[in-house]
């Protein structure tokens, strides 16, 4: 079974085909971080626009790569939400008109079951139940995943994302956006103990996170640095940088752990573009594997938004007998706010 599978739910055009035999056969995507970066984070208008514009180029690049026709198609599967109202109207709209000329069915796709299932498609697969923390500039989350369609959640930030945080801060020392690579790169030949600044809901209990509390100890922080002397030099932005990611790992890697020893699952898979984080991913690695446990990073081309897994979450379900198969004759919808679950 060949599906198309179609992200556009932020500033990503993903279109992918997916085939339940093959597996990924093309995966072509767009990103729009360089028209975003001049307004210091993605404006949703224009996300929108950049969307309908790459989404038929990107479907025949996919094809032509897969070697394949367009009504070699068996289903259109596309990103329902969560995300922006107007980035997923594009690509369940586009979804919905080639469901009506190919006569397929539309497969709706939540975005973050996406994420939560890809690290399926990756050579090394894990078994579940496993942990995944979800890191990106939009989602913080820690679920617990028992198969297909069962996914349970276990804590998220009350607040910022914690890509959001690092792009904030980011910001705050004049490093562009999206500010997460280059913070961590300046971290590197930063202090991390210069700083003590708080690891907020470190002992809370429970495993949710907040970030923005975070940044305004970064904002206080800078300002105060900045009243002392007329400009930052760069050993000061370092050590900032250093001590912010060090408060941002510290959490992240605690609650990951109470999580594995909670559900008791052998096994912590991350995805989102934070996973990319070198300190992260060797707290990680050192700390899963004291607890006898292991951390599973999925290639950074599925750990970011992508059609991919869009399709291959659809293709799962479908083989599962639970995907939520439409009709394209009866409309389509997306839902921006769409609970995992719900
Ligand atoms: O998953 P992703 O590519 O896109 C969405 O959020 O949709 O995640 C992007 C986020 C941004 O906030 C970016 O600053 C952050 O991931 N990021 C990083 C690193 N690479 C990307 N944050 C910290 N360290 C990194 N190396
Ligand atoms: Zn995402």
């Amino acid at each position: 079974m060949l599906i198309l599978g179609l992200e556009t739910s932020c500033d990503e055009t993903g279109v992918a085909l997916f085939d339940s035999s093959e597996g990924l056969l093309a995966d072509a995507l767009h990103s729009q971080v360089a028209m975003h970066a001049d307004y210091g984070g993605v404006v949703p208008e224009l996300a929108s626009r950049d969307h309908i514009r790459r989404l038929i180029p990107l479907t025949q690049y996919a094809l032509q790569s897969a070697q394949r026709k367009l009504s070699d198609i068996d289903a259109i599967a596309f990103t329902e939400g969560p995300g922006l109202g107007g980035a997923l109207l594009t690509g369940a709209g586009l979804a919905a008109g080639l469901g009506l000329v190919l006569r397929k069915p539309l497969i709706p796709v939540h975005h973050l079951e996406g994420h939560l299932l890809s690290p399926l498609m990756s050579g090394e697969r894990p078994a579940p139940p496993y942990v995944a923390l979800l890191v990106s500039g939009g989602h913080t989350q820690i679920m617990l995943v028992s198969g297909v369609g069962q996914y349970e959640l276990l804590g998220e930030t009350i607040d910022d994302a914690a890509g959001e945080a690092f792009d904030k801060s980011a910001s705050l020392l004049g490093l562009g956006y999206p500010g997460g690579p280059a913070l961590s790169r300046l971290a590197e030949r930063g202090n991390p103990d210069r700083h003590p600044l708080p690891r907020p809901m470190l002992r809370s209990g429970d495993l949710n996170f907040s970030f923005s509390g975070l940044k305004t100890a970064v904002v206080t922080l800078v300002r105060q640095r900045r009243s002392e002397r007329e400009h930052l030099d760069e050993q000061d932005k370092a050590d900032i940088a250093a001590s912010f990611q060090a408060a941002v790992v510290e959490v992240l890697t605690a609650k990951c752990l109470i999580a594995l020893k909670e559900t008791g699952a052998k096994t912590l898979v991350v995805a989102g573009g934070v996973g990319a984080n070198a300190s992260l991913r060797y707290r990680l690695r050192t700390d899963t594997k004291a607890i006898d446990c292991k951390v599973m990073f999925p290639p950074p081309n599925l750990c970011t938004d992508n059609g991919a897994m869009i399709g291959h979450a659809a293709a799962l379900r479908w083989e599962a007998g639970i995907a939520n198969i439409r009709n394209a004759d009866d409309g389509f919808d997306i839902r921006p706010n769409w609970p995992l679950g719900g």
